[in-house]
């Protein structure tokens, strides 16, 4: 009889877990030894890491250990032309790794993969964007930096969610007519802001559309004392709730400033590692999704940003597999928007 023992469990259930226990402790110790060897190559080879705050909290953890980037998507483009590394690994989604390569094409710009997209680069494609601009000639085109060099290619300008607001300002006050692509949501809390006169693409972020009203208003009731902080991908109705709309930095900065003990917080969940690392002492809370409709995009996990792992993070570093490369003339042309976002005052 194998189920001897006092708790009638049987033997064979018993060697299983002890199998799984082991096997959990084997995937722990080589996962600490990846990182371990990570952390060497990358300090032997003078490699340089930006990361996302969206990413695995392990990857933000080992970039800040090695005095690398993790920051938005505007600050991520700026880092990779102000190191003085020939080699650097952006964990993130791939228009982030094209943008790093198109501001500084004389470097080895590698990914843990390649497959990492997002929502509003395929909602986006470049052939069917250029009709639609022909169709507006007299109009400034103003696209989010979540968009192919393609795009970039075909636009006056590139902004992120850190500096939109101000850009559109500037144009508008200059009498500029403004196409906007792709996000329909942001572009809208841009007009909201702004007044300017904008035509949309329609297109949006399969993450943050998910959020709703009307469970954000319940969790509001719960804890009436919390400030609610939303990033502007997500709806008109969800962004009227928030006392922050912003970028991902914009977002964590205020929460470090603010004097709430109690946050809501609207965005992928991956910017939960930074809003407790530096606020121990503050609660943070995730905002509803899609309620009874909910399906797996529900998670407030951005799946292309889920794709970097520790593992595929390792074979780009030590194989240099991965490698972004880009056609030149689109590299030339895409610059010239992407300049005017970074040198943008
Ligand atoms: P940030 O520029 O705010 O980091 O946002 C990037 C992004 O992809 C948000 O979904
Ligand atoms: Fe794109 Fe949305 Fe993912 Fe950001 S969270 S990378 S916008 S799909």
């Amino acid at each position: 009889m194998e189920s001897s023992n006092i708790n009638l469990v049987p033997i064979s259930l018993l060697k299983k877990h002890k199998q799984k226990i082991s096997s959990n402790s084997e995937k722990v110790f080589s996962e600490e030894l990846v990182i371990e060897k990570i952390k060497k190559i990358v300090k032997e080879e003078n490699i340089y890491l930006i990361s996302h705050y969206y990413t695995d909290p392990k990857i933000q953890k080992i970039t800040e250990e090695l005095n690398g980037c993790v920051s938005d998507s505007l600050q991520m483009a700026k880092a990779g032309s102000t190191s003085d590394s020939e080699t650097i690994v952006v964990s993130g989604v791939k228009f982030m790794g094209e943008t790093a390569k198109i501001l500084s094409p004389e470097k080895r710009i590698i990914m843990p993969t390649l497959e990492a997209t997002c929502s509003l680069d395929l909602g986006c494609p470049a052939d069917d964007f250029k009709k639609f601009c022909e169709s507006y000639p007299d109009r400034e085109i103003v696209v989010y930096a979540n968009t192919s060099a393609e795009v970039k290619a075909l636009a006056d300008w590139v902004v992120t969610s850190s500096i939109a607001l101000e850009v559109v300002d500037y144009l508008d006050a200059k009498g500029k007519k403004i196409l906007w692509a792709p996000d329909k949501h942001l572009g809208s809390y841009i007009r909201n802001q702004t007044k300017a006169d904008m035509i949309m693409w329609d297109g949006a972020c399969v993450v943050h559309e998910e959020f709703k009203h009307e469970g954000l208003k319940k969790l509001i009731k719960l804890h009436p004392d919390a400030e609610i902080l939303v990033h502007p991908e997500s709806p008109s109705s969800v962004v009227e709730l928030a006392d922050c709309v912003g970028s991902t930095s914009q977002l964590i900065n205020y929460a470090n400033s603010s004097i709430s003990k109690k946050f809501v917080v609207a965005t992928d969940k991956g910017i939960f590692y930074q809003l407790l690392k530096n606020n121990p002492e503050k609660e943070f809370y995730e905002a509803p999704t899609a309620g009874n409709g909910a399906t797996c995009n529900s998670c407030s996990m951005c799946p292309w940003m889920g794709m970097n792992s520790i593992m595929n993070l390792y074979d780009a570093v030590k194989n240099k597999t991965n490698e972004i490369s880009l056609d030149e003339a689109i590299m030339k042309k895409a610059r010239i928007s992407l300049d005017r976002m970074v040198n943008f005052k």
